[in-house]
């Protein structure tokens, strides 16, 4: 049997060159390899957990899509959907929600993370915690317990919640029987995690990405405004705690790298270092952006796309939760609902 591969993108803005180095590019990777059977979904339902602007939730769910297909998603080998067009994840996610302990929700981080703030700011320890933010990991437990994944490839951050979803399934089988494969996190070292423009991880909350797809212009000013220290030309700089050679290196080859370390052992100055980043990762970009604009300016044809996605995934999601309700005592009137829909 193929191996299962599983990942969800949250969709609170546009794809950046964190998101393609950390999960766009080595999931295309994945949907070129035959011996497994990927699937990549949009998480427009985790969204709503951090993103209260409806045409953001919804915009940015297209613009996901469409970087993945202008990036080359082999779709023979991969099911590619939305996660709300899958409505078994969310009833999935209420049973799940019944089988898992409320301690263990008080250890995910991004709850505790939330309290430690709130304490830190004399708020109550639960001020704009929503059930949302604090049931987080169970729904992402459905989103992979459902397609009974063995591997989810995610970034450090996230790996609690999938150990999260293999108690939770563990649990689940032990109450009901083994219908649940248990999954593991599976971190790809070789998978840079991005600095952004402050020099911090590159992500959406801290406003300092560089989004994939900027036209030319804006993304040399863009790639201008990464921070830099105060060293002159001339003077020898440390590539390895430089943004530049870092995103530098994401984009290059083995030997381009290389003589980038060489340039900067050498003195490179600054200018000179954002121009060369700038020239490699627009020649990257130059094809899939064409391609992306073209997707992106019809939706209609990205619905249709998502839409047989959902087809695709709902012939696994709908036999599996029937087998869960009827495991778990909900029986006679889901019978003739899923003779319906099957
Ligand atoms: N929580 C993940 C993130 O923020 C996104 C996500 C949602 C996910 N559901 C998932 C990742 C299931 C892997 C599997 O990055």
């Amino acid at each position: 049997m193929k191996e299962i591969l599983l990942t969800g993108i949250t969709s609170t803005g546009d794809p950046h060159i964190g998101n393609y180095a950390g999960a766009i590019r080595p999931g295309i990777e994945a949907s070129n390899d035959n011996s497994k059977q990927s699937f990549f979904f949009v998480a427009d339902l985790h969204a709503l957990i951090k993103c209260q602007s409806p045409e953001m939730v919804y915009a940015s769910s297209l613009s996901i899509t469409c970087a993945w297909l202008a990036l080359g998603l082999n779709q023979n080998n991969a099911i590619f959907y939305r996660q709300s067009d899958v409505p078994e994840i969310s009833e999935l996610s209420w049973i799940l929600n019944c089988v898992t302990a409320k301690g263990l929700m008080n250890r995910a981080h991004a709850y505790k993370a939330a309290v430690d703030h709130n304490t830190l700011n004399n708020h109550d320890p639960d001020y704009a915690v929503t059930m949302g933010l604090y049931s987080y990991p169970v729904l992402m437990a459905a989103d992979i317990l459902i397609m009974k994944a063995n591997k989810v490839p995610v970034g450090k951050d996230q790996i609690q919640h999938v150990e999260m979803a293999r108690d939770i399934a563990a649990r689940f089988n032990h109450m009901y029987g083994e219908l649940f494969v248990l999954p593991e996190a599976s971190i790809n070292e070789n998978t840079p995690i991005l600095n952004g423009l402050d020099g911090r991880k590159m992500s959406k909350s801290y406003n300092n990405t560089i989004p994939l797809f900027l036209e030319e212009k804006a993304l040399k000013k863009a790639i201008n405004k990464i921070k830099t220290n105060l060293q002159e030309p001339g003077e020898p700089k440390d590539p390895d705690t430089s943004t530049i050679f870092q995103i530098f290196q994401t984009f290059a080859s083995e030997q381009q790298t290389r003589d980038m370390r060489d340039q900067f052992l050498n003195g490179i100055g600054w200018g000179d270092a954002k121009k060369a980043l700038f020239e490699l990762v627009n020649n990257t970009l130059k094809e899939p952006r064409e391609k992306y604009n073209e997707l992106l300016s019809n939706p209609s044809d990205i619905e249709d796309f998502l839409y047989e996605g959902s087809v695709k995934a709902r012939e696994i999601t709908i036999p599996l939760l029937h087998e869960v309700k009827q495991a778990i005592g909900i029986r006679k009137s889901v019978n003739k609902i899923v003779n319906a829909t099957v």
